[in-house]
């Protein structure tokens, strides 16, 4: 299966010529609208410095909307992270510089099985699935163990930096998160043995498309793991599904687009939302995404929190039954094997 890059390559990038079919993609929410953020509802902010900082009383609210944000909309921008800005621009660079390799160099990376630890692809897992995607990614777990792809220069290093400065950040949101759910503050990070969590680093290529309107980037579809902290390149394309419309996500490129993850959907018995999400393309720019996904240990069991089943006198039955983040995975896997074998 050819990348993207490599189909571009074939057409000597001609953006007036018809893709082939099988990137024709009709998308299963297609009647839902779209509607613009920037004239509509947004998607909520929060400001990490007043969690880490602010007052008693500014932290209580912030708290309180953090929690507000994870209910209605499963998405939220993060400003004031304390990240450096140069830190999140050289780690685009740089894996805009890795998907400039040749094939042959990062075919050496190319992965088979959602666990792999260093995983290169295209559309969704390079396999002949009915209907392409128009992206190339490549993926690699950090933690518990730090894997990365040893080339372009300086690749590793600076992966290691990002993905250490942005686990202080989610550490932080993840303590946010439990106490708006009425918990402790240390509860999911324990809860989900996060000292041994997987954190999964992704970077998506979307090159220029001719013919943006039939293809998708990435269907719709919601992220596993408990929260994903992603940044870009500052080109539009995602979209979030909010009360039955696409809603584009407009963020700073120094912000961080935080989404709920299926298994905290799950940890809060149903509470938070993890959001459908897709990302679109367009017929002029090349975006880059990078997405850095939190989830528990591989062998911890992830049902609804004990805590929140019982609400004083009106009882929440778990709304699904436990089981464990590597089982989890090892099923998306099986559903990805039958979309190739059918
Ligand atoms: C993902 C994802 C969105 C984007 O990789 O899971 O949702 O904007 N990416 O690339
Ligand atoms: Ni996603």
């Amino acid at each position: 299966m050819i990348s993207i890059k490599q189909l571009l390559a074939q057409t000597s990038g001609d953006l007036t010529s018809n893709i082939p079919t099988a990137y024709n993609f009709t998308p299963n929410n297609i009647h839902l609208p779209v509607s613009d953020e920037l004239f509509e509802d947004s998607i909520p902010t929060i400001d990490f410095s007043l969690l880490t900082s602010g007052t008693p009383e500014q932290r209580s609210k912030i708290i309180n909307d953090l929690g507000k944000a994870c209910q209605d909309w499963g998405f939220f921008v993060v400003i004031n992270h304390g990240v450096p800005e140069s830190l999140m621009k050289v780690m685009i660079e740089t894996c805009g510089e890795f998907f400039k390799l040749t094939e042959e160099e990062k075919q050496e990376y190319a992965g088979k099985h959602i666990l792999d630890p260093i995983f290169y692809g295209t559309s969704i897992n390079g396999a002949a699935t009915q209907v392409l995607f128009w992206r190339d990614f490549i993926k690699f777990f950090v933690h518990p163990k730090f894997h990365c792809p040893s080339k372009p220069i300086g690749f590793r290093e600076i992966s290691m930096e990002y993905s250490k400065r942005t686990w202080e950040v989610a550490k932080v949101l993840m303590k946010g998160i439990s106490m708006s759910l009425g918990l402790e503050e240390g509860y999911v990070e324990k809860a989900m043995n996060l000292e041994s969590g997987l954190q999964l680093m992704a970077a998506n290529l979307y090159p220029p498309c001719s013919q943006p309107e039939v293809a998708i980037g990435l269907p719709p579809h919601s992220d596993h793991g408990l929260l994903t902290l992603l940044i870009h390149n500052g080109i539009c394309g995602l979209q979030v599904q909010h009360k039955e419309k696409w809603v584009n996500v407009y963020s700073n490129p120094n912000a961080f687009v935080v989404n709920i993850g299926n298994h905290m959907e799950i940890l809060s018995n149903g509470k938070y939302k993890s959001a459908f999400h897709r990302a679109l393309v367009n017929g002029t720019d090349t975006r880059i995404s990078i997405p850095i996904l939190y989830g528990p240990a591989l062998e911890t069991v992830v049902s609804p929190a004990p805590e929140l089943l019982v609400d004083n006198e009106t009882s929440n039955p778990p709304a699904c039954a436990g089981m464990t983040y590597r089982e989890y995975l090892e099923m998306l896997q099986a559903k990805i094997n039958a979309k190739i074998h059918n």
